[in-house]
């Protein structure tokens, strides 16, 4: 075995004696507790310097820094929980019953519908300041009860006994006090304490100035100090500036962003949180309800569908298909979130980077925060939206506040930027549909976000078309489909007077305004387009014209399945018809009004001269070879007279 052993290593006489001097000095104990001293005081100089640096760099206000993310040791997703799987029944019974014995205006989230006369002026007022009707919200109790919308079963449904702690995120840029103050009372009041670690308010450098010291004396005289915290951003920075820096000084394990008008509902937080804890990947949305901008009626929205964009960037809902769900309390895949409602892991969100910095103002955040959720997550997280949570939320009936980045195209900067970090070629379909103005937009400096898609492996936008949103091209296709009639919808009876929206959202009615100078092009709030998919739907919208079960024609979410939104315009008689000839319902109008009642179906009558329109634009070809162009008809009995009238 000889050749196994090393020749010993023969030393010369100086490295003998170095050598040996070291061996001396190690072993004197004197200048083993000076080294340890200095190379200690080395390292926590170090280490404080380090610390200090990222705290300097992590401060809540420096949002322009990018966040350095530390995990806390006592982070819930640092250890194993639930290994029993135990659950238990979340709901608060206590709470509900005190909220059920509550009696006054807005209780049980009922609505006030008007204020008594010499209050109509200040109404009024509160309406054009807020969006929606103030005074209403002032006479509405901060504690009010709402109206548990919710599935049944979801009073069965148990819940993880272990979760993880909770920041709500909450926004504001001048907000009405009362509006503000009944979210922070409502997420306090229907959130398990135990779960509830702080409410984070972030005031976008609002203008109003009971949003400063009224404010701060309201929160400290009602609330613990610790409970709800209010960072003030020294200029008007927009949403996701704010976001982002609510985000930074939140120290929950799960960051819960909200609006500054929303009202959550009866167990709201469990059902949102199980699914964080199981996979700190997921994000969770909840059902949004509507609270009526004028009466403050809680009401509800929908029963689930799932959100995608169109190619201008156009945030689009989609019906659920069958088999995404088993049980109407499951919860679902969504590609895009809404955006302004979702849970989501402070880990989680730090890994993926937060929002992009560099997106300004508002606008194409929820889809870069959805991309990258979809595309980032290793292979099991993903956006969901869960039905036994909801929270009601305030649909302004106007925007009042004044742009003020007037100028800046920030909107194109965030979509650009988005759309050149994560959409791959498929940017080109954006770009297409607007080239004027994609192309004098610089996106700026799009590194960090490239490098963070590089680090986390992401798949690549083809991932997204192909497999989270399979049937989304179905109804946005990269072309769009050719439509049968769009721009200003003409009242041949008195033709100086259109259909007008009123710039107002889902669920109103339509109403009649004077004409704009360019039909074929006029603005958004007079610009329809009788689709291919046989729909009328609102410019720049996710909303189409509906007739509701009491035969009202309002507007709402398209649903692209023609039946209550289905529309025709007849080349021969110049009517609107609703529904298909079956039916014998057209669109009429009363001049004698102009929002409420203008526009409504009644029977069709060829004579009468308010039932004629005209659309600015009209593809002859289309409309005349209705059963053959655009989608297919559902309706067979529909389809069947068509043909026989040589359509
Ligand atoms: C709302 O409820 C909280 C806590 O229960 C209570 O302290 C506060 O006084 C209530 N405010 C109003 C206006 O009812
Ligand atoms: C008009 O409709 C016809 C039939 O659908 C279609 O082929 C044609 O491209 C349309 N024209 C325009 C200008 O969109």
């Amino acid at each position: 075995m000889l050749h196994l052993c090393r020749p010993r290593r023969m030393w010369t006489k100086r490295q003998f004696l170095i050598k040996l001097r070291k061996i001396n000095l190690l072993k004197s104990p004197r200048f083993v507790i000076e080294t340890s001293i200095v190379f200690f005081l080395i390292f926590f100089f170090t280490l404080m310097v380090m610390m200090k640096v990222i705290e300097y760099n992590n401060e809540p206000l420096r949002v322009d820094q990018n966040f350095i993310y530390f995990e806390p040791l006592s982070s819930f997703f640092r250890s194993e929980h639930n290994k029993g799987n135990i659950k238990v029944d979340w709901h608060d019974y206590i709470a509900i019953n005190l909220e059920k014995s509550r009696t006054g205006p807005g209780e049980n989230g009922m609505g006030i519908d008007s204020v008594p006369e010499d209050e109509e002026e200040l109404n009024q007022r509160l309406f054009d300041e807020n969006g929606y009707y103030g005074l209403i919200s002032d006479k509405i109790s901060v504690n009010r009860s709402v109206v548990d919308l919710r599935h049944k079963d979801c009073w069965k449904i148990r819940y993880l006994k272990d979760l993880p702690t909770v920041s709500v995120v909450i926004p504001f840029y001048n907000e009405h006090l009362s509006t503000l103050l009944r979210t922070i009372h409502s997420v306090i009041n229907r959130s398990p304490p135990e779960l509830l670690k702080e409410v984070v308010l972030v005031n976008d450098r609002s203008t109003k100035e009971f949003l400063y010291d009224e404010l701060k004396s309201y929160l400290s005289q009602n609330f613990p100090k610790n409970l709800v915290k209010l960072f003030e951003l020294p200029a008007r920075s927009g949403l996701i500036a704010a976001r982002l820096t609510g985000a930074r000084a939140a120290i929950g394990d799960v960051l819960v962003f909200l609006d500054s008008h929303t009202e959550p509902n009866v167990n709201w937080l469990p059902p949102l949180l199980e699914p964080i804890a199981v996979n700190y990947r997921v994000c969770t949305c909840p059902f949004i309800d509507v609270i009526e901008f004028k009466t403050f009626e809680y009401v509800i929205q929908d029963e689930g569908s799932r959100g995608v964009f169109d190619w201008h960037l156009n945030y689009r809902k989609l019906e659920l298909q069958p088999g995404f769900q088993k049980r109407p309390t499951d919860l679902f895949p969504s590609p895009v979130m809404a955006g302004g409602l979702f849970a989501i892991s402070a880990k989680f969100f730090w890994e993926l980077g937060g929002y992009d910095n560099k997106l300004d103002i508002w606008g194409g955040e929820q889809y870069e925060l959805s991309f990258k959720i979809w595309l980032c997550n290793g292979g099991d997280g993903g956006i969901y939206d869960v039905p036994c949570s909801r929270v009601g939320h305030v649909y302004r009936g106007s925007m009042p506040f004044e742009d003020d980045r007037k100028g800046t195209d920030f909107l194109s900067i965030n979509y650009k930027r988005v759309a050149e970090v994560w959409m791959d070629e498929y940017k080109e379909y954006v770009y297409m549909r607007n080239p004027e103005r994609y192309k004098n937009v610089n996106p700026g400096d799009i590194s960090y976000q490239q490098s963070i898609r590089k680090k986390l492996q992401c798949k690549p936008f083809s991932y997204f078309i192909n497999k989270v949103a399979p049937d989304m091209l179905e109804y946005f296709p990269f072309i769009d489909y050719p439509a049968f009639a769009y721009g200003a919808i003409q009242s041949m009876y008195e033709p100086e007077i259109c259909i007008d929206t009123y710039a107002k959202d889902t669920g109103n009615e339509l109403g009649l305004y004077p004409c704009a100078p360019d039909l074929e092009d006029p603005q958004d709030t007079q610009f329809f387009t009788l689709r291919h998919f046989r729909d009328i739907e609102i410019k720049n919208t996710m909303f189409c014209f509906d007739r509701n079960e009491k035969g009202m024609l309002l507007t709402n979410i398209c649903h692209h399945h023609q039946g209550n939104q289905y529309f025709r315009y007849d080349m021969n008689t110049q009517q609107i018809r609703f529904g298909g000839d079956m039916n014998d319902e057209c669109l009429d109008m009363d001049i004698e009004k102009t929002e409420a009642g203008a526009i409504f179906l009644t029977k069709c009558d060829e004579s009468s001269l308010s039932q004629k329109w005209k659309f600015g634009y009209m593809n002859e070809t289309a409309l005349r070879s209705w059963t053959v162009s655009g989608f297919d008809i559902y309706d067979p009995y529909e389809y069947r007279i068509m043909r026989q009238n040589g359509l």
